[in-house]
């Protein structure tokens, strides 16, 4: 038996590759290897010889069988090891100046929006994108068995086997650093979250990850009057263009009471979209007075604190404001997308020298 051992021990260690490994699995513990052979003599033994041959070689089989398997772990991270090493990159190097690239519209858009809600007094808040369920759900008044769960498409992640919590999810909005905010920061408030966020949904308008950005006013006396000058200046600033007419529609969110969501006016004469004319309305955003168990999540008392929030499409007010027809080019990464669409390196967009120039 020691010498079975000192020789399989030897022949693992020396083992160059996954499949010399499997050979001598087969070898040694396989149905006709070597010690399974042995295991079968057991059989033909007096019971004390069995007695004192039995636990021996169990324990031999399972100490192969580790060895085994700590070899083919080494034998992966030596795999993965030389890989790293052979595709290192060096980011640092200087860009090719026939390959530079230009600002993505989905990066303008949010400086953009960021450079007009500062402007008004807001300051700017990120989240995770990876989210535990409490903060993407039940914190906004979204309870297990609410519709609302379902129609979002969730990517869950996975939990480690018999960990039977719920499992995080990929954000599927932006209203989570909601809740993150209040926590943070308390009353009053006032703050802008754009993000990434994720749904399982793909065709001309949805990709499986797209972004939005979220509103936040808190304060003692705010109504839905003040959300409603607030979205009319943030579209006239942002479309460019005066005669910017907006419509509110009553609607229903869990973690807004009351709800609207908000149409523009726009004309699709000729086949080209025009904001501010014609008899056509597009949905841009969702909004409302924050629902009071909302407050209550993020630790800010409803009977003293009041506020509204509201969450837009950056993407879609993108493809609004600049013509881009299918959102699934906005993350095919081709050049010649981002030649025709994207926007100059030093060309930062503000208020005062002009958000798209
Ligand atoms: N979270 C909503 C969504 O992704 C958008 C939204 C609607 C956000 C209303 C809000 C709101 O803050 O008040 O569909």
């Amino acid at each position: 038996m020691d010498d079975l051992r000192s020789k399989y021990i030897d022949l693992i260690a020396q083992a160059a590759d996954e499949a010399a490994l499997e050979d001598l699995r087969v070898q040694a513990v396989g149905k006709k290897g070597e010690i399974s052979l042995a295991m079968r003599e057991l059989g033909r033994m007096t019971p004390e010889e069995r007695q004192e041959a039995g636990p021996r070689l169990n324990a031999l089989k399972s100490e192969i069988t580790s060895a085994l398997a700590a070899k083919k772990q080494a034998l992966t991270d030596a795999a993965l090891d030389d890989r790293l090493k052979a595709e290192w990159l060096d980011v640092t190097l200087p860009a090719r100046p026939s390959n530079h690239g230009t600002i993505h519209p989905v990066s303008q858009v949010t400086e953009e929006v960021s450079a007009i809600f500062a402007d008004m007094g807001f300051s700017v808040a990120e989240g995770p994108q990876i989210e535990s369920d409490w903060y993407n759900f039940d914190a906004l008044n979204i309870p297990g068995h609410h519709p609302a769960r379902a129609e979002m498409d969730t990517f869950y992640m996975q939990r480690k086997q018999g960990d039977n919590r719920p499992p995080h999810v990929l954000r599927t909005h932006t209203s989570p650093v909601q809740i993150r905010s209040m926590m943070d920061h308390g009353a009053p408030l006032r703050v802008i979250c754009p993000g990434r966020v994720y749904r399982a949904d793909y065709d001309q308008t949805h990709t499986p990850m797209f972004h939005q950005v979220e509103g936040l006013a808190i304060d003692t006396d705010i109504s839905m009057a003040n959300l409603k000058w607030c979205l009319e200046e943030f579209c006239r600033a942002f479309f460019e263009v005066d005669g910017v007419e907006l419509r509110f529609r009553a609607s229903h969110f869990p973690f807004t009471e009351p709800s609207a969501e908000v149409d523009i006016r726009c004309s699709w004469a000729g086949g080209t979209l025009k904001i501010g004319e014609g008899d056509d309305w597009l949905e841009i955003l969702g909004s409302g007075m924050v629902h009071p168990k909302v407050l209550e999540a993020g630790g800010i008392d409803p009977s003293q604190w009041q506020g509204f929030a509201f969450g837009m499409g950056i993407d879609r007010i993108a493809m609004l404001k600049y013509g881009i027809p299918d959102l699934r080019a906005f993350f095919d990464s081709d050049l010649r997308w981002l030649r025709h669409y994207g926007f100059g390196a030093l060309d930062r967009p503000d208020l005062v020298g002009g958000l798209s120039r």
